[in-house]
């Protein structure tokens, strides 16, 4: 008797192995595909306990404001938090220079973070302009100094980028660097690269030639892909100790809420901004205060062991309208130290040269 397949022999094969991929494909995209946020106010997310603004594309962003009232300051400034924080990070600005200097603080949740609406897929360019509409929905002025720390340094040289003439002065403390921005000597970043981690290494390059995988990668439990994730402190300094372990003083008001919307939008979405490809480098960029009208500085310790120091006293080397600070036994926590703190507000906002 003669036998048929619904289809001749020679196709099956083919058409079992598509079948196995396709399965096999969407079992990996699932594993890869992160959990839809949590978001602030809707039935099952967290609560809404923070003013917030609402954004022309329906986005908010939530807001803490320290200092004078905002009719009062004499200086307006913008905080831009690192990876895994939020506007409750906590700079030792105390009460004295506030009056003094007559300052106006305004810490805001990066888009994802806290209490502010993921925002996906984002760039940095969209960094600057978040910064740009908060302070114009609150009304702060024409101008305003932007303080970045760490990783929110990336918003603060999109802010340098996108937005110079909204600028009263820009500090970028312990800056973000991104180990692919062009025009750097292909040895220096190799040289500061190599210094990491070896998972570290794989973590950054993950971030930005493979993006898609950060989710899976990050929340893999067979090792720790970024070492600050570890409890064993290595990447921290002696002088980072210090600020750590001082119980009088927190670096975040409430830790509780930094993710609490869910890793991706949250540190992964930020993680996956600032290892994009970013259209511009800072070597590229021009001093946005041709008449000294205001200053550009780059904080930098020199036993920080997140942020090699060999890049940005590079940078502030090609770019010398950058004030460059470098800490001799600073780590990456030094600004929450009173003294650091007040020198780099001081130097900030300090009266134009003229
Ligand atoms: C974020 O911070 C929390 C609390 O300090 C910590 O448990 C977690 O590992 C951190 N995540 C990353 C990716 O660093
Ligand atoms: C600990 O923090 C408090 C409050 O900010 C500060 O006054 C004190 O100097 C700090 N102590 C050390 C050892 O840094």
């Amino acid at each position: 008797m003669d036998f048929e397949f619904p289809f001749p022999a020679d196709m099956l094969v083919p058409a079992l192995v598509a079948v196995l991929v396709g399965v096999i494909g969407m079992l990996a995209y699932m594993s890869l595909k992160p959990p839809p946020a949590k978001i602030c106010g809707s039935v099952n997310g967290p609560p809404i306990e923070s003013p917030r603004v609402r954004l022309s594309d329906g986005r908010h962003l939530a807001y803490r404001e320290v200092g004078v009232p905002r009719e009062e300051a004499r200086h307006k400034i913008v905080v831009v938090h690192g990876f895994n924080s939020s506007k409750d990070m906590n700079l030792p600005i105390d009460r004295e220079l506030i009056d003094e200097l007559k300052l106006y603080v305004l810490y805001y949740d990066r888009a994802g973070y806290g209490e502010s609406d993921p925002h996906s897929p984002r760039s940095v360019k969209d960094e600057a302009y978040d910064i740009q509409e908060l302070a114009d929905r609150l009304g702060i002025g024409p101008k305003f100094y932007v303080i970045g720390v760490s990783m929110g340094g990336y918003p603060a040289w999109s802010c340098l980028k996108y937005i110079p003439h909204r600028l009263s002065g820009v500090a970028l403390v312990v800056p973000f660097v991104h180990y692919w921005w062009p025009k750097f000597p292909r040895s220096l970043m190799q040289g500061a690269f190599m210094k990491l981690p070896l998972l570290d290494q794989w973590t950054f390059r993950l971030g930005y030639h493979a993006p898609w995988l950060i989710y899976r990668w990050m929340t893999q439990k067979l090792f720790t892909p970024l070492s600050i994730m570890s409890g064993d402190m290595t990447m921290f300094s002696r002088k980072d100790l210090d600020v750590l372990n001082n119980k009088s003083f927190s670096t975040n008001l409430r830790r509780d809420k930094v993710t609490q919307q869910g890793v991706y939008p949250s540190i992964h979405q930020d993680f996956i901004t600032a290892y994009s490809r970013w259209g511009f480098g800072p070597l590229e960029l021009e001093n946005p205060f041709q008449n000294h009208e205001g200053s550009v500085h780059i904080w930098q310790g020199y036993e920080d062991k997140i942020i090699p120091y060999e890049v940005n006293r590079y940078i502030a080397d090609k770019l010398p309208w950058i004030r460059y600070h470098e800490v001799p036994d600073g780590g990456h926590l030094f600004m929450y130290e009173r003294d650091f703190c007040v020198r780099l507000i001081r130097s900030l906002v300090a009266a134009p040269l003229s």
